[in-house]
This record gives C-alpha cells, structure tokens and sequence, in this order.
C-alpha cells in the first residue's frame, strides 16, 4: 500500500486530495461521503462579506423610518450570518476527522480580521483567503491593488494561530513575485488558481445569460504550467492546483509539476465522491506502476528547475519557424 499522506500548510492530510469549497462543503452528508471517500482535507463554502452586507442592508433599509432600529438589524443580521458560518464549522468539525479549511471573500480590510478570528475561535483548522474583488477603477494601479492584498494577508497570518493559505486569480502580471510577496507575509499555502463565475451572451435572445459554472478537463494547462514554474522558484511554501482536476491524471501530473495538494469541485458536483475514489486507485496504480511508495518520490520532479529544457514551460507563443506545430 502507497503513502499519500502530506504536509499542507503544517497540517497532517492522508492524501493529497481536497474537496474544494463550493456549495457542496456547506452540506453535512456530502462532506462525510468526501472524508468516507478519501480527501485529505475539506475547504467550507466561503463567507462573503459582500453576501452579508447586501443582505444585512437589504433587509434593514427596510425600516429606514426607524433608523436606530434599522442600524440595530443591521448589526443583528450581520452577526447572525457570521455565526450561521461559525455553527457551520463547528457541525462539520463533529462530523469529519479530516482537518477542515474555512475560507473567507472580503473587500474591507478590517472585516478579514474580524472574520478570522471569530473562525480559528469555532475550530477550523486552517483559513483559506479567497481574494477576489473586480478592480473597475481605471485611475487605481495594479501595485496598490497588490500591496493591499499583501496587508490583508500580513494583518490576518499575524492574528492567527492557525495557518493561512491565499487563493488566487490567474491574472496578476507577475505570478512568482506575488506567490513570493505572499510567502514573506506569513501565507503558508497558495491555491492556483480560482476560477470565477463568468457572464456570456446569448445571441439568439441577445441577453447575457451566466456561462458554464463547471470546467472543462483541459483547463487545467495553466496551473500546470505556473505550478511547474512557481514551485521551483519559490520554494518553501506550499501550493494547491484548482481548475480542472477531474481525474487521478490531472492529479499526478499536478504533483509531478510540483503541487502538495489539488482541490476538486467540478468533478465532485458531476461525478460524487466516487470521483475521489477513482483518483486515488489511479494514483496508486501510477506509483505502483513507477516504483514509488510516497507522494515526495515524485513531486516536483518534472518541475521548471528538474527538467532538461525548461524552455517547455517559458514558450508561451506558436512560432511559426520554430514552433512545434
Ligand atoms: C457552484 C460553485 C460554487 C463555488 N463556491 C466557491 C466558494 O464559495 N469559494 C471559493 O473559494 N470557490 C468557490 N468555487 C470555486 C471552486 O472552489 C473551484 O476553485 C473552481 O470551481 C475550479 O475548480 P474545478 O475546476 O474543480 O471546478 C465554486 C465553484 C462552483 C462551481
């Protein structure tokens, strides 16, 4: 039998897989199937703070003619739904033994602290930081919207005594330098990469309709390439492949580039837990096949500093004299 136990962000997973957090990881029964199944680790549905706001406002405004009634609902929904996410931890943590990872969406620096706290309190293991807010502010530059991110990450590692991973979009300019500045400011993980909900049109009605929530299969190929390149040039902290992993393929070739963990949410929503159990028979029949008893036998092993000609992961553009194709 294979060890696929490891170390991610300093807790003890048994295997590499993780349920990613969806609507999926607020459900008790699910939850239980995935731990049953053989993830390492559970990352709950994130709170927003937008959710929250919105809905705290919403209903407030509703007595605007009693504005000291109305700033008192306000205070009151808003800590109601915060302690709804902490009742929420608290239940899977009695249902799992699987560490469990909570995760937050903030834009107000003060509130990812607030939050974090209050989370560590009601028992989660570990806080993932999901950032994404849509910078629309054409006269804001990317560096302050980064810094900004950076001191969140700082202020939130320093409160806290468990550790922080930071999931990130795939579109900052200079990914390595951001994962390293992330590092330096206490984040222990970093999830490659988050994928968002997207609007497309429908031209028949032409009306924006929402996209596919799922993936594909073949999205996977960009955090391939930058988990292949931010593992060898950053080392010493841990990295998380999200998007596309729909099979043990995608997840061996995750580790081979240099991943400690992959986390999965379309193909538990399109397969069940089952999709777990049939990438861990698919992982085990690879180590066997290859001769390896642990995952550290071959992760990173073809990443950007152990491959002959690391020009594989740098090509970015078909070049029609010396393309490939
Ligand atoms: C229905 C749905 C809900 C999601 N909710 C969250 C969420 O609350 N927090 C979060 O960080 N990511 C959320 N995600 C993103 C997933 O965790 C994951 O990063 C993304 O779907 C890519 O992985 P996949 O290709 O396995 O689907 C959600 C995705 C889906 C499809």
């Amino acid at each position: 039998m294979n060890n696929l136990s490891v170390n991610y962000m300093g807790l003890s997973l048994s295997s590499p897989l993780i349920a990613a957090s969806s609507g999926l990881t607020s459900q008790i029964d699910k939850v239980v199937a995935f731990a049953k199944a053989g993830v390492g680790a559970i990352v709950v549905k994130s709170l927003f703070e937008e959710q929250i706001i919105n809905e705290a406002e919403f209903i407030s405004s509703r007595s605007a003619d009693y504005p000291e009634s109305a700033d008192y609902l306000y205070h009151y929904l808003r800590s109601s739904s915060i302690s709804k996410y902490l009742d929420l931890i608290k239940e899977i943590k009695a249902a799992v033994q699987v560490p469990v990872i909570a995760s937050i969406n903030c834009y107000s620096p003060g509130e990812w602290i607030a939050f974090a706290k209050e989370i560590e309190n009601a028992g989660a293991d570990g806080l993932e930081l999901n950032f994404y807010s849509l910078p629309l502010n054409i006269l804001k530059n990317s560096n302050d919207i980064e810094k900004q991110y950076l001191e969140v990450v700082g202020k939130v590692s320093k409160s806290l005594k468990i550790p922080v991973s930071v999931k990130i979009a795939s579109t900052f300019t200079n990914i390595p330098g951001f994962v390293n500045g992330l590092k330096a400011y206490g984040a222990k993980s970093v999830v490659m990469f988050n994928r968002f909900y997207s609007p497309d049109i429908d031209i028949k009605k032409v009306r924006m309709i929402a996209a596919n929530a799922f993936s594909y299969e073949e999205e996977y190929l960009t955090e391939l390439r930058w988990i292949g390149i931010v593992s060898a040039l950053v080392p010493g902290i841990d990295l998380s492949a999200s998007t596309g992993i729909h099979n043990g393929t995608t997840v061996i070739k995750q580790i081979l580039a240099g991943a400690t963990t992959v986390q999965m949410c379309t193909s538990l929503y399109q397969k069940g837990a089952e999709a777990i159990t049939h990438a861990i028979e698919d992982i085990n029949l690879f180590m066997d096949a290859q001769g390896f008893e642990n995952l550290s036998d071959f992760r990173g092993k073809l990443n950007y500093s152990n491959i002959e000609n690391p020009q594989r992961f740098e090509r970015v553009q078909f070049m029609k004299n010396f393309g490939e194709l």
